[in-house]
């Protein structure tokens, strides 16, 4: 797993859909979550007119973050140490659901990712499946992440 998530990573960084760093599951965690947030933002500015569409990009960019979703999970290992961080106990305390969302987001990434490699796609058709992957992580934060 160890491997997997530095392959990805690498893999990510090249490309820069985004940047990052560090070894306690924590830092591990929070650097998805920020290459997660910089490719979803990429998406989110070509769908909302911010950014020009470039469906190749965009597809790339939907591939990255189908990658990295399933990757931050595993680095919730047990309640916080002394590591900066900002997971709700209820991460802990309710685990079921928070994998069950951590699955839902899943599920939603690998559906844009399908969605993005259809030929000639076009921003009107990728809009529903980006504001469920959006959906899926606002879900998320609001019920186990402290602001
Ligand atoms: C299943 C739950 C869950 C989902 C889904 C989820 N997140 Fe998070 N996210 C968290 C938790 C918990 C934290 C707090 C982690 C910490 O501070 O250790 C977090 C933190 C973050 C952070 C802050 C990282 C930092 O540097 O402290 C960003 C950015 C982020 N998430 C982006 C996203 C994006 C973008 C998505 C969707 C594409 C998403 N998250 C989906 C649970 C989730």
């Amino acid at each position: 797993m160890r491997q997997v998530f530095w392959v990805v990573l690498a893999s990510v960084l090249l490309n820069g859909c985004g940047g990052a760093d560090s070894d306690s599951p924590e830092a591990r965690r929070q650097v998805v979550f920020k290459q997660m947030l910089l490719s979803s933002e990429e998406l989110g500015g070509m769908l909302r007119g911010r950014l020009a569409f470039r469906p190749e990009r965009f597809a790339e960019c939907a591939r990255e973050l189908n990658n990295l979703a399933a990757l931050p999970w595993q680095y919730f290992p047990s309640p916080e140490g002394d590591e900066r961080s900002t997971a709700r106990p209820e991460v802990w305390d309710q685990h079921a659901r928070f994998e069950a969302f951590a699955q839902q987001l899943q599920v939603a990434t690998e559906a844009l990712q399908l969605a993005a490699s259809m030929p000639q796609v076009s921003v009107d058709q990728l809009q529903p499946a980006l504001w469920q992957v959006e959906a899926a992580c606002k879900r998320c934060h609001e019920a186990f992440r402290a602001y």
